[in-house]
Parts: structure tokens; C-alpha cells; sequence
């Protein structure tokens, strides 16, 4: 069993990984040797803070070992990916992966022997979106029926809530103005929109002066991202088209202002750029539960961990 992306997890799948994080946060101590001996390998060719220190230490706090591999040392960069993840197969128990290409992830899944874990690439992000539900389920008590308003560049971190939300019931309201093309779901899109789970806001002058207010007003949370994904951060022929966003998106930016009176949760994923998709001073805010979403990662994961290495 690989967790690539939630689309094909069940409802039942979803919600015993939450309970289990709970349980795994709650009494950490009684999984100190749940894996015994488990290898974990990690195989990144983007950087982490959170998907890494999770996947590391969350291992070794279950009884296992981790071993980090950085794409650009090995020779996974000249070989065959086939030939490369059969090797890594034969050497560890799991390998959690994040690939820039959601296509050559699911070819590098398609080629291990043993479970492979998506650590985000382009178009999903489903540890994330895993750690956020118990988040949730944290503070307040219950995921069926939440209304959650993603605010930003729709990408693989708003799919990823998109397609777990539609699971347990999460109300995951979209607002918009620019989509990664790699996250371009249709089939995702339309199965939560039938299920009355997904909806898009109208992202005119006029529909953001009327009515952002009203639907944050309904919203339990307000969830953002950065709008523009790490590899592009610092890349040069993306210069031109970061500044275009950064322009477009100013007037989506979550702040003080643009939450004044609302009591919502606020969460992102992290790393946040502040005065970009949100203000530092709402980072830091009362209704701010960032900080334990990211904590979360680290329950979480070891629940992720758990699930696979036990099916596998
Ligand atoms: N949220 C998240 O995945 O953070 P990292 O990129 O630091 O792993
Ligand atoms: N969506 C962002 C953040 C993920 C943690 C990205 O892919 O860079």
C-alpha cells in the first residue's frame, strides 16, 4: 500500500489515521518499539523543515532508523528510477519521497517493493493534509460538517485538503484567483463538488468586496499557503512570474484587517512568507493554531508510518 495521494483512501482509512495520530500524541510512550528495527528511507529533491524532521524523527521514535538521502548525491540523479527504487526496495521498509514531478513519483511507486509515502510533490500533499485533519479533530472536536475557506493559489496542499476533506465531510470552500497548473484535478474537483464538499469562489472585484467576508464569516477555518512553491522561490526564469503573483494576489493576503472581527481558526502548512500570504502578526494571533499544525506533522506521520509498514 503507497500513499501517492487520499483520492482512493476511505473514509474508515482516514479516520483511524486521525485517531491513531491523537492516540500516538496522547501516549507516546506506548509505541516506543512499535516498528521494530523498521528502516525509513527519505528521498528528497526539495527542501523540508517539517516532512523531514517528522519522517526522521518520528521513525526513530517508534524503534526504527531513518536514513536521509538528498536526490543530488545519489545516483538516483544519472540512473533509471526503476532500477534505483528496486535497490533502494531491497535495502529498507518504506521510503518517503518528495519528488519535484507528481508523474515521475508515481512511476518511482510503480517501480518500489515496498510502501512509498508522497512528501509532497506538485500536485498533492497528503501528510499534510492528514496532520491537518487532526488538527482539526484537536480543536474542535469533530471534522463532519467543518467549513474550511483555503485562501490563495489553489495548489497541492489545497488538492490534498480537497480530497480528505471530501472523505470525513470537511466543507472546503476555494477562493482562488490563480491555479498551479500541476494541480489542475478536474476528476477530484468534480467528485467533491457532487459531493457537496468543494465549492469555488468568485473571484471578481465584486464578488471579493460583497462577499469574502460573508463565507469567512461561516468558515470554522481560514487556511493559506505560499503562492508560490519552494522550487520556484529562488529560481531565476520564475523571477518575472512571482512578481506577477505577488502583485495579483496582495488584495488575498490573510491579515488582521481581513479577519477583524471573525473568531476562525487560522492554519498553514508553513513555511509562511510573511506580508505575503499572511501577516507575521497573524501568524502569531490568538486564533492562530499554526504552530500545533506543525507539531502535529510529527503524530501524524508516525500514524502514516504505522498504517503503511502494517499493510505492507
Ligand atoms: N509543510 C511542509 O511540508 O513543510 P516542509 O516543506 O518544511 O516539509
Ligand atoms: N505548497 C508549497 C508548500 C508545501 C509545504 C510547496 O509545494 O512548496
Amino acid at each position: 500500500m503507497h500513499l501517492i495521494t487520499l483520492n482512493p483512501w476511505s473514509e474508515t482509512d482516514i479516520l483511524e489515521t486521525v485517531e491513531s495520530s491523537l492516540n500516538i500524541k496522547n501516549h507516546p510512550e506506548k509505541y516506543r518499539h512499535a516498528v521494530g528495527g523498521k528502516n525509513l528511507c527519505l528521498l528528497f529533491q526539495k527542501t523540508s523543515t517539517r516532512t523531514r524532521c517528522a519522517g526522521e524523527i518520528g521513525i526513530t521514535q517508534l524503534g526504527g532508523h531513518a536514513h536521509y538521502l538528498d536526490w543530488r548525491t545519489t545516483n538516483f540523479a544519472l540512473a533509471d528510477l526503476s532500477d534505483e527504487m528496486r535497490v533502494l526496495s531491497a535495502y529498507v521498509d518504506i521510503i518517503l519521497a518528495r519528488f519535484l514531478k507528481h508523474s515521475e513519483l508515481v512511476e518511482a511507486a510503480a517501480a518500489a517493493t515496498v510502501p512509498v509515502i508522497n512528501g509532497c510533490c506538485d500536485r498533492y500533499h497528503p501528510t499534510q493534509a492528514l496532520g491537518d485533519l487532526m488538527t482539526i479533530q484537536e480543536h474542535l472536536g469533530r471534522l463532519e460538517g467543518v467549513k474550511l475557506c483555503f485562501i490563495g493559489v489553489h495548489n497541492n496542499v489545497c488538492n490534498s485538503l480537497i480530497a480528505a476533506g471530501m472523505k470525513v465531510g470537511v466543507e472546503v470552500t476555494v477562493v482562488a484567483p490563480e491555479v498551479n497548473p500541476a494541480a489542475v484535478d478536474k476528476e477530484l474537483w468534480s467528485e467533491a463538488s457532487r459531493k457537496g464538499l468543494y465549492k469555488t469562489f468568485d473571484t471578481s472585484h465584486e464578488a471579493v468586496e460583497n462577499s469574502l467576508e460573508k463565507v469567512i464569516a461561516k468558515s470554522d477555518v481560514v487556511y493559506t499557503d505560499t503562492w508560490v512553491d519552494m522550487e520556484f522561490f529562488t529560481d531565476p526564469a520564475f523571477a518575472k512570474e512571482r512578481k506577477r503573483r505577488l502583485e495579483k494576489m496582495m488584495p488575498y493576503q490573510l491579515n488582521a484587517e481581513l479577519l477583524k472581527t471573525h473568531k476562525c481558526r487560522v492554519m498553514h502548512c508553513l513555511p509562511a512568507h510573511h506580508g505575503y500570504e499572511i501577516s507575521g502578526e497573524l501568524v502569531n494571533d490568538e486564533r492562530s493554531i499554526i504552530f500545533e499544525q506543525s507539531e502535529n506533522r510529527l503524530h501524524s506521520m508516525k500514524a502514516i508510518l504505522l498504517k503503511l509498514l502494517a499493510h505492507s
